[in-house]
């Protein structure tokens, strides 16, 4: 078989051009999880300038300053408002609190990098965007998963045409979040519209479609924590001349470990490709027999984070939409809700032509 050539700056997120990365200051608005094991180490593997961070939690604000060496905290977003450095807002705060801190941000004229989802209902999540594109401020949605190297690879092989026309996505992902004490078992459809986003994008970003229908099951397991399904399987339909189709399936109630899984399928008509996060095997129709292994350089966490916010430094650079702005976002987000009402109705749900 012809050997299929990727390398890793094919794939590997990459900050931009330092005078891009000096030239934007953040403002980190929440301190928590998120922000301190994933979007901080990024950002200072990836040389970007942090230069205050707010948290209600004093606590929570002086020990990222101090872990990440940044010059000021504070628990008053006011202060971090009017710090004359910051440019964008970094908003890693739990979905509900979204609103209200983006009417402040966006009122003080700073660009907003939120954490997904946008918000917890389709409504408010419009909102958001139209405050922003009120306020004339760029807002992007941390679909990071769009930077992790192993999904980046994949999309590389389809544009490089190597898999010919895709016709089918499958994922498959099995693993465990019903933990007691965690948010994720307190909030509603967690494993659909929270955790679940990441790969309902995915699948957009591989198809470079939108589905036109959506079916979903899912089901309580005896003696779960979680209020809402911690599995699901979703269906993407789209339009008969698009010619493909998507499966997602989600188990993350899986307390069987050593049999936790995070796979992709790609099937195109010249070819097919299955990757971990680690591994990308790919066969061709032509050599149906044979398969190349390629084992992937970097990591999602943290290093698709790093690209993430690479993204929105550049089109502030650029003058240009992020890739996954706020109004991209609320795309990802309609067949999120359609997926949970799909599952409660037992019925297929129909998506209208996205506006704009
Ligand atoms: N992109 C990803 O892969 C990914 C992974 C995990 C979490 N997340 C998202 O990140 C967000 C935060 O998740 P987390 O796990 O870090 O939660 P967390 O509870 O650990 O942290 C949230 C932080 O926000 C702070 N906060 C709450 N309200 C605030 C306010 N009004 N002003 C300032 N600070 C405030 C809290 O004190 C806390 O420190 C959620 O939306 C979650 O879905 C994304």
């Amino acid at each position: 078989m012809e050997n299929v050539i990727l390398r890793p700056e094919d794939y590997r997120p990459r900050p931009p051009a330092e005078e891009i990365t000096r030239r934007y200051g953040i403002g980190i608005v929440g301190c928590g999880s998120i922000a301190r094991h994933a979007h901080l180490p990024a950002y200072r593997d990836f040389g970007y300038r942090v230069v205050g961070v707010c948290d209600i939690s004093a606590e929570s604000a002086q020990a990222a300053a101090r872990d990440f060496n940044i010059p000021f905290w504070t628990t008053n977003l006011a202060a971090l408002l009017e710090h004359p450095e910051v440019d964008v807002i970094d908003l890693a705060v739990p979905a509900a609190q979204r609103l209200p801190l983006v009417e402040t941000i966006a009122a003080a004229g700073k660009h907003i990098f939120s954490q997904k989802p946008l918000a917890l209902t389709l409504a408010e999540a419009e909102r958001i965007v139209a405050l922003c594109q009120e306020a004339g401020v760029t807002l992007m949605v941390n679909q990071q998963a769009r930077w992790a190297p192993a999904h980046r690879a994949l999309k590389a092989l389809l544009d490089q045409g190597v898999l010919g026309h895709l016709y089918s996505v499958l994922h498959l992902h099995r693993s465990f979040q019903d933990q007691p004490g965690s948010w994720f078992v307190t909030l509603e459809n967690f494993n659909i519209v929270d955790h679940g986003i990441h790969y309902i994008d995915l699948a957009r970003y591989f198809t470079g479609q939108e589905p036109e229908r959506v079916k979903a099951t899912t089901v309580m397991v005896p003696g779960q924590v979680a209020v809402s399904p911690m599995i699901y399987t979703i269906l993407c339909e789209y339009p008969p001349t698009a010619q493909v189709m998507t499966t997602l399936h989600f188990n993350n109630i899986v307390s069987a470990r050593a049999t936790h899984r995070y796979e992709w399928f790609l099937d195109g008509t010249r070819g097919s490709a299955c990757a971990s996060q680690t591994e990308l095997v790919v066969s061709l129709s032509a050599a149906p027999d044979q398969r190349q292994i390629i084992t992937l350089h970097g990591r999602w966490f943290p290093d698709a984070f790093g690209g993430s916010m690479g993204e929105m430094l550049s089109a502030l650079a650029e003058g240009r939409e992020p890739a996954t702005s706020g109004r991209d976002h609320l795309r990802t987000l309609r067949i999120a809700f359609a997926a949970v009402e799909s599952a409660k109705t037992g019925q297929a749900v129909a998506l209208t032509a996205p506006g704009n």
